[in-house]
């Protein structure tokens, strides 16, 4: 796969032997561990609920009180941290919360090899790394491909919500999406991602990263764009 670049870099140190040995004694049997195979959701969550994909979730209360301000949705949090996975797990067992699956793996593979196509509701990424430096950018996990397939995953009025203080980066990400509506190889000549600006009751948002950007009083850019179909 020549266009895959891996957009993290996964530093933290040794976890301790306890919560290694928690994660290995409940992670499998709460969540879904990463397979190169299609995720029957109505299988996973035992209902037809709308399906929430949130990418980087991190380590913070933000996806708890989401999915349980949610219930009416079906959440499923993609991370490679593993301390925020970790974190995550224990409220998920504290609250018995039943509408979050957690997958710890490349949200890249994640999303083509498991994520049926047309099956998402909302994907949802709040402050994706932005890599400001110029010689990094080319690690930014929302360029076009990844934007295609993110496409191809969107239910019909599907939406792609981006939260981002990094203006050179939210720059980036809605000039890669109006390429893709220009591009007539993979869109076949329609405007398919069309930018919206709702406030979804869904969220509130709280994570880490908004809360650092506040403090530090910077701009941050709302990024919403819907999946209309144009063709029948
Ligand atoms: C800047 S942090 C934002 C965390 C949180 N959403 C917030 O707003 O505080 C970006 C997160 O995305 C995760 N991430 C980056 N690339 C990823 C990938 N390819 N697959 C899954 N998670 C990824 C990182 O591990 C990190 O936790």
């Amino acid at each position: 796969m020549n266009f895959y670049i891996k957009s993290f870099s996964c530093r933290f140190r040794k976890l301790k032997k306890s919560k290694q040995i928690f994660f290995n004694k409940y992670f499998n049997f709460f969540n879904i561990n990463y397979k190169n195979k299609l995720i029957n959701f109505n299988k996973i969550f035992n209902n037809q609920l709308p399906i929430v994909i949130d990418i980087g979730f991190g380590i913070d209360n933000n996806i708890i009180n989401i999915v349980m301000n949610n219930i009416k949705y079906n959440f499923i949090g993609i991370e490679v941290y593993l301390p925020g996975i970790i974190k995550c797990l224990k409220k998920i067992i504290k609250y018995k919360i039943k509408n979050l699956k957690l997958i710890y793996y490349d949200v890249f593979f994640v999303l083509k090899n498991m994520i049926p196509n047309c099956s998402i509701k909302i994907i949802q990424l709040f402050f994706p790394d932005p890599w400001p430096k110029v010689k990094h950018q080319k690690r930014r996990l929302l360029k076009k491909n990844f934007l295609k397939i993110i496409y191809s995953k969107l239910t019909d009025n599907g939406i792609l919500y981006i939260v981002t203080d990094c203006n050179n980066y939210k720059k980036d990400i809605i000039s890669n999406i109006e390429d893709l509506n220009k591009s007539c190889f993979f869109f076949k000549k329609s405007n398919c991602y069309k930018n919206i600006y709702e406030n979804f009751d869904l969220i509130s948002l709280n994570t880490n990263f908004f809360n650092k950007a506040k403090k530090e009083n910077k701009i941050i850019y709302h990024i919403e764009y819907k999946k209309i179909k144009l063709f029948k």
